[in-house]
């Protein structure tokens, strides 16, 4: 089984690479090798390899900067996603893509479940849920991920800034009002591999499933773990977790507006595939390790 994975060097993409491989074949390209800015070239790409998956790891991601370049934002997430899918239905061949939490609006008072309607509030939110429209509309083969609060070892990310920051300063001032599951590249990566071998198997159907870790937490909550768990392992900081200052989102202002709840439900896809998803704290705990750990 060939398959061809976009986005390689992504958070998520890097994680494919390796969770992908006892399916088959990976043809792992970045956006040098295949650009989603530029369709003639994506299709042709999509026929010099003829996969039999295409995973799609790439996106436009920069949640604040697309406010202002809503153009790129909607060719990437959305123009190229609808390429990508016309493709694989004129081939039959499945497409496994990712989209978020930021497509819902987070006023609703629990986790959001697959079926509520969404509602982005960001040019990012618009052009992801765009991108699941094209998926949807195109009527391939498809496997949808919506997932929330990426983060893992390699690329930039909030744990990766909040070390950062913690090395820097005495003290930090993080927003507590936005509700989340972080979640793990590795889970991610894990938990696709899984999905397409259960796809094969017939255990899961076409459509969008939420994937994130399980628990909740806040950005304050997330900031406050990362640097009890840093400490816990000797990293030199200048503050330690009662230093973390709660604010509301409304102290912080930022160009995107944000989902103040951000929780997915997670039911349809653990039941499809029988999987037990882990607490947020298991990985967010190893990836600080990752990244903390003075090697013996
Ligand atoms: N990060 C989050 O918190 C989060 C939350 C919810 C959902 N998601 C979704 O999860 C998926 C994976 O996210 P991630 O965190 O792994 O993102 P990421 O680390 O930002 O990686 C995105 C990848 O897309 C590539 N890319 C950007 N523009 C491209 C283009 N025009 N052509 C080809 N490749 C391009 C980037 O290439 P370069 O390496 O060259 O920049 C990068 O490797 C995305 O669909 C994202 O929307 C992410």
């Amino acid at each position: 089984m060939k398959i061809l994975l976009l986005g390689k060097n992504g958070q998520v993409g890097t994680e494919l690479q390796r969770s992908l491989k006892p399916l088959g074949e990976i043809i792992a390209l970045s956006r040098n090798e295949a650009n989603l800015d530029d369709p003639r070239g994506l299709t042709e790409t999509l026929n010099r390899y003829a996969p039999d998956i295409i995973v799609n790891a790439a996106a436009y991601t920069a949640v604040d900067k697309a406010e202002e370049d809503q153009a790129s934002a909607f060719k990437i997430n959305s123009e190229a996603v609808a390429t990508l899918a016309d493709y694989a239905r004129d081939s039959g061949i499945l497409l496994v893509h990712y989209s978020t939490d930021y497509v819902f609006d987070g006023e609703k008072p629990g986790a959001y479940v697959e079926t509520d309607t969404p509602n982005p509030q960001s040019v990012y939110g618009r052009s992801k849920r765009a991108g699941e429209q094209a998926i949807l509309d195109s009527q391939c083969k498809a496997l949808v991920f919506r997932t929330s609060w990426v983060f893992s070892a390699h690329g930039n990310n909030f744990i990766k800034t909040i070390l950062r920051l913690a090395a820097e300063k005495e003290s930090l001032n993080i927003v507590a009002d936005q509700v989340g599951a972080p979640t793990s590249a590795g889970l991610i990566a894990d938990v696709t591999a899984r999905a397409i071998a259960g796809y094969q198997a017939g255990a899961i159907k076409d459509g969008i499933y939420h994937l994130t870790a399980t628990g909740e937490t806040s950005w304050h909550g997330l900031a406050s773990q990362v640097v009890q768990q840093a400490l816990a392992n000797g990293a030199n900081l200048k503050l330690v977790p009662g230093d973390i200052n709660a604010i509301p989102t409304e102290a912080y202002p930022l160009p995107a507006k944000r989902p103040k709840n951000s929780r997915l439900n997670t039911r349809a896809l653990s039941s499809a595939l029988d999987l037990a998803l882990p607490n947020w704290k298991i990985d967010v705990n190893r990836v600080v390790d990752q990244l903390t750990k003075k090697a013996p």
